[in-house]
């Protein structure tokens, strides 16, 4: 311990003494570098290093998809770009790193998440911590903005599976291990002492973190993983459930009607958690306690809009082909029709046996998958296929290069079924991602922050739920509900997020979003102060600016007055949010 202490102290001293000048040269970063074999699998070409100082740099927070923690801090930073190839491949990947100032460097490691099919481009995420971070270009020039989807096809039939399992998992999990080492050799940090290393990311981002501990278990001290687009062939291909719902139904809800569904819920379900704050904090009472049919007949108006769609994720490809489109005036009541296709869209994806498939959002979330498009010229509203899905299914199933699903003729459910267990089975170890092991994360100490909005209307929060009881289960098989939650608590911890969107807040629903969950992790991995609650502000509404300190899954809110809330458990809520997934024959963690 005392040696311990000295060694920290003269580092500590060696760092205050070292400035950005001198360490950030190309030199300084090519006597960083591992020799050939040292990190088996990757072999650094050192001539092509490149080293350079950036002064006062004000950027993003590295991770996409985040409502971003807008901080007026600049930083100085060593901006290191390295190139290494996978021996005998003769491919070339370049890992961009920031590294701190060497008086502002605490001993962290930091990797940011993407979203839709992108990795996350910047590395600077970390500097707000004091952390080296870093961006990776996957082989497929994922740093300029390449998205994986753009590359997944080398043409019909054929797949880019080094692209494949680059996004699924290589690329993150190669980018930590070379920039760890490279990060104790550029501060003359001692190859065996502590690098905590973190993870954040939401989305496929949250899918990403969950690759990481999956694949590289022992490398990460700490993950933050939000709303998790994993499990990803049934993910996928549910994008284009709502479309297959009412093409089945052969009716086409006009958006208002389908808006005032959710308004009318979220109105009826509020009070269901013991406060009326315009937030659902208990969408599984909604789920138990209310019927939709109760708003047949509620009358809706919504005024003409031209809106430019951005569609779906953070894909560039999206932002680019972002549509304006036209939606007359419309005014009416919600019908029988409007109520079933809302119905059958939150009770989930089932074959035509009636054998359950998938699960699906909570009631009271937007179902922006069901959104129709207005048809100017037939004034009638029509099928809009997401392209999200559809572009999965085209390219991801039937293998042709094509970027969406022209139609839905001759696809039933149970064409979705097969569609996802097409999926399931050919990305089963590189893009699925719920390997339900975690032991070697966990037995190296290693801890997960997983979050999930109770109203995410693209990834359903159940998602989560599912992959959280599949790790309980395989991990735990033979002890009672207590013990394995207890157990599982000390490493793993799951937070839903009261009326939250995906990643983000809800316009429709003011409820709390947590945004200091890396300081939450930091005071885990480093000071052993394992959380119970996490922390959580109201960001709009009557209630805004209130901290909500919220229950930790499975325990679920239940507000005492208008200012105090317990977490309770009760077991009809919580089957309420359990699947088994009977329509596959495989298990499906
Ligand atoms: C490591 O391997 C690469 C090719 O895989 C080669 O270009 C490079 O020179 C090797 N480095 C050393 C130090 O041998
Ligand atoms: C960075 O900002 C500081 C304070 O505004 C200023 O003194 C300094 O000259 C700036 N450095 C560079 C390289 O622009
Ligand atoms: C870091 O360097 C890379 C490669 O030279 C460059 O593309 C990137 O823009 C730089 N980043 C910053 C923040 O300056
Ligand atoms: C639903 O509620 C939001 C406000 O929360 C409002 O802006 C919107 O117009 C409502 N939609 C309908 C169809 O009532
Ligand atoms: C909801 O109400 C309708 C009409 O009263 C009824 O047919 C239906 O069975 C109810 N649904 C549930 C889940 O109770
Ligand atoms: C659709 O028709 C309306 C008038 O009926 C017009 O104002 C609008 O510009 C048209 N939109 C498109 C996209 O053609
Ligand atoms: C996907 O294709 C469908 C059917 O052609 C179309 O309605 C929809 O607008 C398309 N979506 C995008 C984002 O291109
Ligand atoms: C790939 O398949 C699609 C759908 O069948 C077709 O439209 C397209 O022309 C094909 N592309 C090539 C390069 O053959
Ligand atoms: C909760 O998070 C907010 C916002 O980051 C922070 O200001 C506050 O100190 C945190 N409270 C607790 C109890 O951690
Ligand atoms: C709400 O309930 C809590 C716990 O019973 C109590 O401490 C608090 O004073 C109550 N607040 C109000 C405003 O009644
Ligand atoms: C709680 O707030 C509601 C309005 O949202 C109000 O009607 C009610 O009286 C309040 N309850 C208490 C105990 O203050």
């Amino acid at each position: 311990m005392r040696l311990q202490k000295s060694a920290f102290a003269a580092f500590a001293a060696a760092a205050r003494a070292t400035s950005l000048t001198d360490v950030c040269t190309v030199s300084n970063v090519k006597s960083a570098l591992p020799s050939n074999s040292t990190i088996l699998g990757i072999n650094v070409l050192p001539s092509l290093s490149t080293a350079n100082t950036v002064y006062n740099y004000s950027g993003g927070s590295g991770m996409m998809g985040a409502t971003s923690t807008a901080s007026s801090e600049t930083y100085n930073f060593c901006n290191v770009t390295i190139t290494y190839t996978h021996p005998g491949k003769g491919d070339t990947v370049v890992v961009n790193y920031a590294f701190p100032e060497p008086s502002d460097y605490k001993k962290r490691f930091y990797v940011a998440g993407g979203g839709g099919y992108s990795l996350s481009t910047d590395a600077t995420g970390g500097l707000e911590y004091g952390a080296v971070g870093g961006a990776t270009s996957a082989g497929y020039d994922a740093l300029d903005g390449v998205s994986y989807d753009e590359v997944v096809l080398y043409g019909n039939g054929s797949i880019n599976w080094d692209a494949t399992y680059m996004f699924g998992y290589q690329a993150l999990g190669e980018m930590t291990k070379l920039g760890k080492y490279v990060t104790k050799g550029f501060y003359g940090q001692s190859s065996s002492s502590k690098l905590y290393t973190y993870f954040e990311g939401c989305s496929d981002g949250g899918r990403e973190g969950m690759s990481q501990i999956q694949r590289y278990g022992d490398e990460y001290d700490g993950a933050i993983t939000g709303a998790p687009a994993f499990r990803y062939g049934q993910q996928q291909v549910n994008h284009v459930f709502s479309s297959a719902v009412e093409k089945t139904l052969d009716y086409y809800p006009p958006p208002c009607a389908l808006d005032k569904i959710i308004n009318a819920t979220i109105a009826a379900c509020d009070p269901l958690d013991g406060r009326t704050d315009g937030v659902i904090s208990r969408s599984d009472l909604c789920m138990l306690h209310f019927n939709l049919s109760s708003i047949i007949g509620e009358k809706y108006h919504c005024a003409a809009v031209s809106s430019t769609s951005l569609g779906f994720g953070f894909n560039k490809r999206a932002g680019e082909g972002s549509s304006t489109s036209y939606q007359p005036t419309q005014s009416g009541t919600v019908s029988a029709q409007d109520v079933a296709v809302a119905q059958v869209i939150y009770d989930g994806l089932h074959n035509s046996k009636g054998e359950r498939a998938y699960l699906s959002w909570q009631i009271g979330a937007e179902l922006s998958d069901a959104e129709t498009e207005w048809n100017n010229n037939t004034k009638k509203w029509e099928l809009d296929i997401p392209s999200t899905g559809g572009e999965f299914v085209t390219k991801f199933v039937e293998l042709v290069n094509l970027d969406n699903l022209s139609n839905l003729n001759g696809v039933t459910y149970d064409t979705l079924v097969e569609w996802m267990n097409t999926a399931m089975v050919r990305y089963m170890d590189s893009l699925q991602t719920t390997l339900p092991d975690l032991t070697p994360f966990q037995q190296s100490g290693g801890k997960l922050l997983h979050y999930h909005g109770e109203s995410d209307p693209s990834v359903p929060t159940a998602s989560s739920i599912h992959f959280w009881q599949s790790v309980r289960s395989i991990m735990y098989p033979s002890l009672s509900d207590k013990q394995s939650l207890h157990k599982l608590e000390d490493w793993y911890q799951l937070y839903l997020i009261p009326g939250a969107a995906h990643c983000g807040t809800n316009p429709l629903q003011p409820g709390p979003f947590p945004e200091d969950n890396m300081q939450t992790m930091i005071n885990w991995v480093e000071n052993g102060v394992k959380p119970s609650r996490l922390n959580s502000t109201v960001t709009a509404g009557k209630y805004e600016g209130e901290t909500q300190m919220l229950c930790q899954w499975p325990s679920r809110p239940l507000w005492k007055n208008n200012s105090t809330f317990d977490c309770v458990y009760d077991r009809a809520s919580y089957e309420s949010w359990s699947y088994e997934f009977p329509a596959f024959k495989l298990p499906v963690y």
